[in-house]
């Protein structure tokens, strides 16, 4: 404590903001987005129906879902202009910095949306704006870094489909209309709609309190969701898995280097600052692999040695006593891989999904007008001292 300011390095013991949105109990495992729990939203819900109960907190009636869908159908062309960004872009850069970079690019093609005082009805028209060409974003950056030409969305397909097509399209197209590709979709998506005041969310809410623009914001979050901590967790367990596989499939070696305090190795998609109990969503998406891989005839070596990782920390005295458990990074990568996403789009489909969260999150900071976020800190720099000129420096 230095006089009134406490100090809590990483937030772990700071309330920023009262939320609606979403409810999370770290000891129990509990998750619901809006009061509903996320096992029902996951079993019997679509994305865009989540997406539309996050931000507007209520579960649509079926004529505004219809209405929601067509009008995010309608706007998932993004300007041709915005083919310039790629031309510039080196062929092996990483996806989050594109897409981080073309979402904040999407001001200046709707510059209304710099205007902090908008209406209800321009808020809204900007948020279809964004759900509506997220995955024509992300689809035209992955075509881009295969060499492959964009494919344009469809006006007969939904949501996902459109997605799967504009990714998968023209290649493979028996996998874009699986029904079981397509309801892992919806699953990964749903799971990773929102999580309350994580660093990304945290980091939209802070830039958006300053009442810069919707697309500068949720760009801010998607720079914060790519550290290897966050959401880069997802491509980094895969990358992890692959070096054990290559390494002879010696998990046990990988666990001691993950208890060894002398080696910054974690084991990634392990561990969580809230859920001290197994990640909700870690169950549903392990499942989820499950299914997917039996249903694709998918045999990855890296799931047997997942499974072997999970079974040795969950017995391991280290992580019982850390309370250290798979979170929803830990399966979800093992998905993507069957479903023929690169590893290093993983983190772009977490983007994805969390996106109608972000929205949410910041949608509510401006409907409560919350204060610009300026948190203070404990000064331990030198005291007052008198400038030297350079001649007289040693
Ligand atoms: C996400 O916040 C959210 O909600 C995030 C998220 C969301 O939906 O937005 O859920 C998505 O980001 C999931 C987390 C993905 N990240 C990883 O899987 C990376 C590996 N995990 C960790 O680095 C870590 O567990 C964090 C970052 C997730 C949480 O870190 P904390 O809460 O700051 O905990 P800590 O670093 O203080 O660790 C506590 C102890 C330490 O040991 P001691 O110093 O007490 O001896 O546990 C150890 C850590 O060394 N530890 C691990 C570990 N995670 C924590 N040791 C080995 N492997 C790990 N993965």
């Amino acid at each position: 404590q230095s006089g009134y300011i406490t100090l809590d390095p990483g937030f772990k013991n700071t309330g920023s903001t009262k939320s609606a949105i979403t409810f999370l109990d770290g000891e129990k495992g509990v998750l619901t987005y809006r009061g509903y729990a996320i096992e029902d939203l996951a079993d019997k819900s679509t994305f865009l129906e989540v997406a539309y109960l996050l931000i507007y907190g209520e579960l649509p009636t079926k004529d505004v879902l219809e209405k929601f869908r067509a009008d995010i159908r309608s706007q998932m062309m993004i300007h041709e202009d915005m083919k310039n960004f790629f031309a510039g872009f080196p062929s092996k850069s990483h996806p989050m910095g594109q897409l981080s970079c073309l979402v904040g690019a999407l001001s200046a093609f709707y510059p209304e949306s710099l205007n902090p005082n908008q209406t209800d009805e321009e808020e809204n028209k900007m948020i279809i704006n964004l759900l509506a060409k997220m995955p024509t974003i992300v689809s035209w950056i992955q075509k881009k870094s295969l060499g492959h030409p964009v494919v344009y969305p469809k006006n007969n397909f939904g949501y996902i489909e459109n997605f799967l097509n504009m990714i998968f399209g023209e290649v493979n197209q028996e996998k874009t209309f699986d029904p079981v590709v397509i309801d892992a979709m919806h699953k990964l998506l749903i799971l990773h709609a929102d999580h309350e005041q994580n660093c990304s969310t945290s980091t939209v809410r802070m830039v958006g309190s300053s009442n810069a623009n919707m697309y500068a914001s949720i760009s801010a979050g998607i720079n914060a969701l790519w550290g290897p901590l966050h959401g880069g967790a997802n491509q980094a367990v895969i990358e992890m898995l692959e070096a054990i596989k290559n390494d002879g499939g010696d998990a046990d070696k990988y666990l001691a280097k993950a208890k060894d305090k002398n080696d910054p190795f974690r084991l990634m998609g392990f561990g969580h600052r809230v859920y001290k109990n197994f990640d909700p969503r870690a169950k549903i998406i392990k499942k989820a692999c499950d299914d997917v891989l039996e249903k694709l005839g998918v045999q990855d070596p890296v799931l047997d040695i997942a499974k072997r990782l999970e079974e040795a920390a969950l017995s391991d005295q280290y992580f019982i006593d850390r309370k250290l458990y798979p979170n929803v990074d830990f399966y979800s990568g093992i998905i993507y891989r069957a479903l023929g996403f690169n590893s290093d789009m993983f983190t772009v489909l977490f983007a994805l999904g969390r996106l109608p969260g972000w929205i949410a999150q910041w949608k509510e900071m401006r409907d409560n007008k919350e204060p610009i976020g300026r948190p203070r800190q404990v000064y331990i720099g030198e005291n007052l001292r008198q400038y030297v000129p350079i001649a007289d420096r040693k």
